[in-house]
């Protein structure tokens, strides 16, 4: 090699990370001799393949402590009037009271539609957001509170992969300087052990380590998601949010790239913040899940309890459309269960129950009381007045005792709401039983 290599890695880091359409793309089409895949969406991927290449689905590990805590958390964005003084006259409730926890080395599924907030979540993990409520506790800190010099030292635990491989990576720059960025900035190397740290993390994702001076635009789509990761790894990160790691990629990259992602999790004890539209790509990964709606998770779980046993009205018409979940998450049934209507604006969302304005199941007191995240089980949380197997959803609300009021939502004087099972972010050992309204446990 004739030039100097640490001159190619990483100096310059401001741009990392810029988006492409901003700096305009460099047209190396002649130079492109390592595309290995095509834009193209055909099938969901054969996850069950993965299986037979030793790729079984991630396992849950009941004894891992938690890595990251979140509780109550609250992102509002707001909305500013036109004109010369913008005043704000409104705001986007993108989450709201959102809590959960992810288990050290483990993985968290989070799906729903598109706006429902889990980009926004994912960011402020990583506190590309500073949240508006709520507590993020890892390892002793909580980060919402932590101002950004305060975070500096904590950021490289936390890191993000994001979905499209096109415009996460500067053009601009080389793989070196774009992977060992991080190391620059953080100072963790010195200079001359950037370049053979870079070519480590480069082989650990599967790429050549030589093409380090090379520009993404030389690089396949699945690539170029690689040295995504590659730089999401360069700080050792405990904890990964892959908001939508494989979704923009072709569907024979995709599981390549989530083989990859396992066997990074298993390699480097990862913990993971997956979030994902494909859930059978969740269902693969994660071995729990939650599902999030308008702001606010509905129901969240293991994975055998959301995909065959799922409680929540919304999660049983999101696993009805994956054409190979049919267990009892549908009753047994196969037909699709259609959601009609759109999502309502997070700017002005439905009182009592988000998703009442959508649920076949809506009853007055829907609109009137907002569901708890209530635990109904050892490791399942579900927010429904009704919540139940689809074909066994009760008639009448389950969580009126809970809360003190009627079947239509109304206070019942002299009641005393009880509180138990209905707050905090983890699984009690104990949890209420839908069918006899009481407190059970093992
Ligand atoms: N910076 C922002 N300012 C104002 N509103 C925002 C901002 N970022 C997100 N939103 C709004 O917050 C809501 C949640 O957005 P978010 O991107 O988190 O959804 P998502 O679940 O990731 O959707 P998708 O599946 O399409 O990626 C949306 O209504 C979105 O328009
Ligand atoms: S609380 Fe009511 S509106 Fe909301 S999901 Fe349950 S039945 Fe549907
Ligand atoms: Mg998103």
């Amino acid at each position: 090699m004739s030039q100097d290599p640490n001159a190619k890695v990483g100096i310059d880091v401001s741009e990392v990370g810029a988006n492409a359409a901003e700096t305009g793309e460099r047209d190396l089409s002649d130079h492109v001799d390592v595309v290995d895949d095509h834009e193209a969406f055909h099938e969901p991927p054969d996850f069950h393949a993965l299986a037979e290449h030793g790729h079984v689905a991630t396992q849950l590990d009941l004894d891992a402590e938690p890595i990251i805590t979140v509780d109550n958390l609250k992102m509002y964005f707001p909305v500013k009037s036109s004109g010369l003084v913008r005043r704000t006259v409104g705001h986007v409730q993108a989450v709201d009271g959102v809590s959960f926890q992810v288990p050290r080395g483990g993985s968290l599924g989070l799906v729903g539609e598109s706006g429902c907030g889990k980009s926004t979540t994912g960011r402020l993990i990583t506190r590309l957001y500073k949240p508006t409520g709520g507590s993020m506790m890892f390892e002793g800190h909580d980060l919402a509170k932590l101002s950004t010099s305060e975070m500096k030292p904590l950021r490289r635990n936390v890191q993000m992969i994001f979905q499209d491989p096109y415009t996460s990576l500067n053009p601009r720059h080389t793989v070196g300087s774009i992977v060992g960025a991080p190391l620059a900035v953080h100072n963790i190397v010195p200079k001359d052990k950037i370049l053979p740290r870079v070519q480590e993390l480069l082989e650990v994702v599967g790429l050549n380590p030589e093409h380090y001076n090379r520009y993404p635009n030389e690089f396949s789509g699945g690539q170029r998601q690689r040295i995504g990761i590659a730089r999401a790894l360069t700080l050792n990160p405990k904890l990964l949010v892959a908001d939508e790691p494989v979704s923009a990629l072709d569907v024979s990259i995709q599981a390549q790239v989530v083989n990859l992602l396992q066997d990074l999790q298993r390699e480097f004890d990862i913990a993971f913040l997956f979030i994902a539209h494909d859930l059978a790509v969740v269902r693969h990964f994660c071995p729990e899940v939650a599902v999030m709606y308008l702001g606010k998770i509905v129901e969240i779980g293991d994975r055998e309890t959301i995909y065959g046993h799922a409680h929540h009205p919304y999660t049983q018409a999101l696993l009805s459309a994956v054409p190979d979940v049919k267990q009892a998450a549908i009753g047994g049934r196969r037909e699709r269960i259609r959601l009609e209507g759109d999502v309502p604006s997070p700017i002005n969302p439905p009182s009592g129950c988000r998703f009442r304005t959508r649920c076949q199941f809506a009853q007055e007191i829907c609109a009137k009381v907002e569901p708890p995240l209530l635990q109904i089980g050892k490791r399942h949380k579900v927010a429904c007045h009704f919540a139940g197997e689809l074909g066994a959803h009760p008639a009448t609300p389950v969580t009126t005792d809970l809360l003190g009021v009627d079947d239509q939502g109304s206070p019942v004087p002299g009641a005393t709401p009880s509180n138990t099972q209905l707050t905090g972010p983890g699984y009690e050992k104990t949890w209420y039983d839908l069918r006899s309204k009481q407190t059970t446990g093992v």
